[in-house]
């Protein structure tokens, strides 16, 4: 078999012109017109046009007939320039052709699954179970190369910054980040299961008390928990840990870091430092801890507006403390039937009902309007500034937390129909100041917000559990969140405290994290550090809706890996056996 590449289908330049070259790649189309054939064959760098005539090599052109698409061949021919007419403008390489004098068929291809083209619209199970022809595709080669260029760019940072790239095990143990663990089981050490990580989080702060100073790792993380699109059970950090340093020293980190990644990759001057909110001040404005800040349209707090009104529902809410906020659309007249349609979509995203008041010709219109006091619109007016008779609100009334989650929800589709969103833009912020715990009322009781070993603000000890704040900050991207982190714990006591608020007894902290608190006793550096989650990066970067398009062998949304058909039963079930495990059929997992 013969085939010296001299050059790549898409870098067929003038420089080649009527010289031989030898290419290799995939028929991606073939025109057979009997005298002559044209075929595009594609490698990874594009493609270029061959040309098959008889009076070019008689053999080749006869041999040519065959070829079908996804063929591997190779070829060795003259570049020659084509005809005015024949120039296709929106091929790289459109202005050449290759007049073929010797073909190789290297590999058949029986008929396709799928033609390569179509595979964006196809079954993604399908799509998956032929990943490798998914992949051939330009669009997924180029977020293949685009996730490989910023990690090539991150690591090329990071390595002038003086970090060391550290691998951490698969095999552990559960690192008490709250979400549930994929488990193994071990055949040396029956009964006992190894845990996958769901990120390095402590091994990351042992190496710090290894001295270590500066670490990094692009870390594949295991969560077992439910998918969406921005969530796989198996994806990839960038992790990162620094000792001696403050909040400001990791955010300066990330920021520089982000903006290398942005000038190499879109060669664009990413504004540093990156707005900061707190986290109280993001909830009140977007009912978020992510905020989407690339269109405005905050909520606003009108219980004031409703104090001794007559309106059943909403009594009842103020009765119970409960609050009323809006969001204030301005400049769009919705029909009627659009009206009814985000009542709709309010209920589809969990809320009761959904209140609009709108202000046709200075007079109040909505389902209340008539128990609604004959100086709303005035009153209102003092509250929402720029309110006008073009003016539209939507209201949501309840406990604070479910209220304003939901207008958080019903902002961002307001913003999708209203089209208020510039897709053109990255939008960072910081959110900062996190609650240190949450109470959880399925449970009944305390847990962290981030995870244990966040460092609490200083002068907690003296507030209530619900008002200790965490010396934590999350990084958000275009309303993701892109990334987190915080300043540890490096002092036991402080540590034993907070495992205590948990509800660890000491018999368990010893056992679960008995090493990190010894560890805490034998010279740990202060220390902190952040994630980023590199799929959600990449799939922001390219602007694409899931991170299983910028990962190359994802899980599909039931997490299943269709191609080598994994999960799969343990074959022969014998094989339990080696592992001490026996099978309880029919046993439903937990959600
Ligand atoms: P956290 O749990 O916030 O922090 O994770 C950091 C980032 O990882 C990404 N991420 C995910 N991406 C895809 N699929 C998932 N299932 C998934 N879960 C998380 C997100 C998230 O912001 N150890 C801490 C970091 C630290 O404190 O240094 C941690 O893992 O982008």
């Amino acid at each position: 078999m013969h085939y010296a590449r001299t050059v790549h289908c898409g870098k067929i330049t003038a420089e080649y012109l009527e010289k031989t070259v030898d290419l290799c790649g995939w028929v991606a189309r073939r025109r057979d017109h009997g005298g002559l054939i044209f075929i595009d064959l594609r490698d990874r760098s594009g493609i270029v046009q061959l040309v098959f005539n008889p009076d070019f090599d008689k053999q080749a052109h006869e041999l040519a007939h065959s070829l079908r698409s996804e063929f591997v061949i190779s070829v060795k021919g003259k570049v020659v320039r084509r005809t005015p007419e024949t120039v296709n403008k929106e091929l790289p390489t459109g202005q050449f052709e290759v007049h073929v004098t010797a073909l190789t068929i290297l590999n058949k291809a029986k008929a396709l699954p799928f033609m390569i083209e179509d595979a964006e619209h196809i079954d993604e199970e399908l799509r998956l179970k032929y990943r490798y022809l998914d992949l051939r595709r330009p669009e997924m080669l180029e977020r293949i190369k685009l996730r490989h260029e910023v990690f090539f760019a991150i690591r090329e940072f990071l390595q002038k910054q003086g970090f060391f790239e550290i691998e951490t095990p698969i095999l552990t143990k559960n690192t008490g980040e709250g979400s549930r663990e994929f488990v193994v089981p071990s055949r040396i050490h029956q009964g006992s299961f190894y845990a996958l990580p769901q990120s390095p989080q402590l091994y990351k702060q042992i190496l710090m008390a290894a001295g270590m100073e500066r670490y990094f790792q692009v870390a594949r993380c295991f969560r077992d928990e439910d998918l969406r699109a921005d969530r796989q059970p198996e994806f990839t950090q960038l992790d990162l840990e620094m000792s001696f340093i403050e909040e400001k020293d990791i955010q300066d980190c990330i920021e520089g870091l982000l903006a290398y990644v942005w000038k190499k990759i879109f060669n664009k001057d990413l504004p540093i430092p990156f707005p900061r909110l707190t986290h109280a001040q993001a909830f009140a404005d977007y009912g978020s801890d992510k905020p989407d800040l690339r269109f405005d349209l905050k909520i606003q707090d009108c219980t004031a507006l409703f104090e001794g009104t007559e309106l059943k529902f909403i009594k009842a809410v103020l009765e119970k403390n409960g609050k009323i906020g809006a969001l204030h659309v301005t400049d769009y007249e919705f029909a009627r039937s659009e009206l009814d349609g985000m009542v709709d979509r309010a209920q589809q995203i969990g809320a009761k009902g959904l209140l609009w008041i709108r202000f046709k010709d200075g007079q109040v219109d909505s389902p209340v309007a008539k128990f609604l006091p004959g100086d709303f619109y005035e009153k209102a007016q003092a509250i929402f500034p720029g309110l006008n008779p073009k003016s539209t609100l939507f209201l949501i009334a309840g406990a604070y937390k479910e209220a304003w989650t939901l207008l958080g929800r019903l902002r961002l589709e307001v913003a999708h129909t209203l089209n208020l969103i510039p897709l053109d833009q990255f939008n960072f912020s910081w959110v900062v100041d996190f609650p240190l715990f949450e109470y959880n009322e399925d449970l009944k009781k305390w847990q962290s917000v981030n995870h244990p070993f966040t460092s609490p603000q200083n002068g907690w000890e003296n507030l209530a559990k619900d008002q200790m704040k965490a010396r934590a900050y999350d990084v958000i991207l275009n309303g993701f969140e892109l990334g987190g982190g915080s300043i540890r714990i490096h002092n036991p006591e402080i540590q034993e405290k907070v495992f205590e608020i948990l509800g660890l007894s000491k018999e368990r902290m010893q056992k679960e994290f008995g090493f990190l608190l010894e560890a805490q006793e034998l010279g740990f550096p202060p220390h902190g550090g952040a994630a980023l989650g590199l799929d959600r990066l990449i799939m922001i970067m390219s602007k694409t809706s899931s991170i299983r398009e910028v990962i190359a062998f994802p899980k599909t949304a039931r997490g299943i890996d269709p191609m080598m058909e994994a999960p799969s039963p343990l074959e022969p079930i014998e094989k339990l056996r080696d592992y001490g495990l026996m099978m309880i059929p029919g046993k439903k997992p937990q959600s």
